[in-house]
């Protein structure tokens, strides 16, 4: 049976093996699909054990998808942009793509109705989760990204690496006191401390759609903030976790997964 796994530390509560499993049950394909958590810094050997099985591929999470990066052999385009990677293809040699900016669009726009072109777009956050989506972001064409984060030189370091690709800047969060945006999206690690970054409500008081990367069985803080401050609808990361995956089970296997019943299942599961 063809052998798949997503690396990650910690990787316990990873949904993957879950959604690879009802991806490959609807699509009729024997895949096996297991959880790693190789130490911090042993990346590299784990994935070479992994090849050595006859694995045929892998889903890199946090915190290794810059590392994962590192050690391709060969990127797509938009994976090379991205300068990280959640997605190894193992043949001769191992392969990375990205598909979390196509699994962010999807859901925008497939299961949300909300297209990005020529809007008014607020990216939060500038590491990695914020970097990995900003190319298919601007992809979208927006009237506008802008790019916040609590240090505002990071945010201006992104903005300049991708300035080429559109209208894009970077600022504080400070400076966003009365803009208005159409869509916000969180892209922080904020709420895995139950926190949420220090927002002017103005951002999503025009009837915003607030998006936030991270889910969980109850509306992240960052939605519950975004709600309260006058956002249309609120959006968390579960449908785009099941987007970016079924972006890599494509690659692997060929065949486009139905997301929408997968989504559902989760969601009741969580409840
Ligand atoms: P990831 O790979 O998840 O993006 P990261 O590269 O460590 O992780 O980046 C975390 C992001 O969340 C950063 O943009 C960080 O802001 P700083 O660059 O100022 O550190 C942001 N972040 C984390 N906790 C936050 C908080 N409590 N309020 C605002 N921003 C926060």
């Amino acid at each position: 049976m063809d052998s798949y796994a997503v690396f990650g530390h910690p990787i316990d509560h990873s949904l993957s093996p879950r959604i690879h499993a009802l991806f490959a049950e609807e699509t009729a394909q024997q895949i096996e699909y297991t959880r790693r958590e190789p130490p911090l810094d042993g990346l590299a050997e784990a994935i070479a054990a992994f090849r050595a099985e006859g694995a045929h591929g892998a889903n890199i999470t946090v915190p290794f998808k810059e590392q994962a990066w590192a050690l391709a052999d060969q990127r797509s385009d938009r994976a090379e942009r991205a300068g990280a990677v959640n997605t190894l293809i193992f043949g001769e040699s191992v392969y990375a793509d990205n598909t979390d900016g196509e699994g962010l669009i999807n859901d925008l726009r497939n299961n949300l109705g909300v297209g990005l072109a020529g809007k008014r777009i607020l990216l939060i956050g500038a590491g990695g989760a914020a970097g990995g989506v900003l190319m298919s972001l601007l992809d979208e064409n927006p009237a506008t990204l802008v790019i916040a984060n609590r240090t505002p030189e990071r945010a201006q370091t992104l903005a300049r690496a991708f300035a080429d690709a559109g209208s894009i800047e970077g600022c504080g969060l400070d400076d966003l006191s009365g803009e208005r945006f159409e869509v916000v999206i969180n892209a922080t690690s904020s709420g895995l401390e139950g926190d949420v970054p220090d927002l002017p409500a103005s951002i999503v008081g025009d009837g915003a759609t607030a998006f936030d990367m991270l889910y969980g069985a109850e509306p992240t803080p960052f939605l519950r903030w975004a709600e309260a401050n006058g956002a249309y609808r609120i959006r968390d990361g579960l449908g785009m976790l099941v987007e970016q995956a079924a972006g890599a089970f494509e690659l692997w296997r060929r065949i486009r997964p139905s997301t929408a019943p997968v989504i559902e299942t989760l969601r009741n599961d969580t409840r």
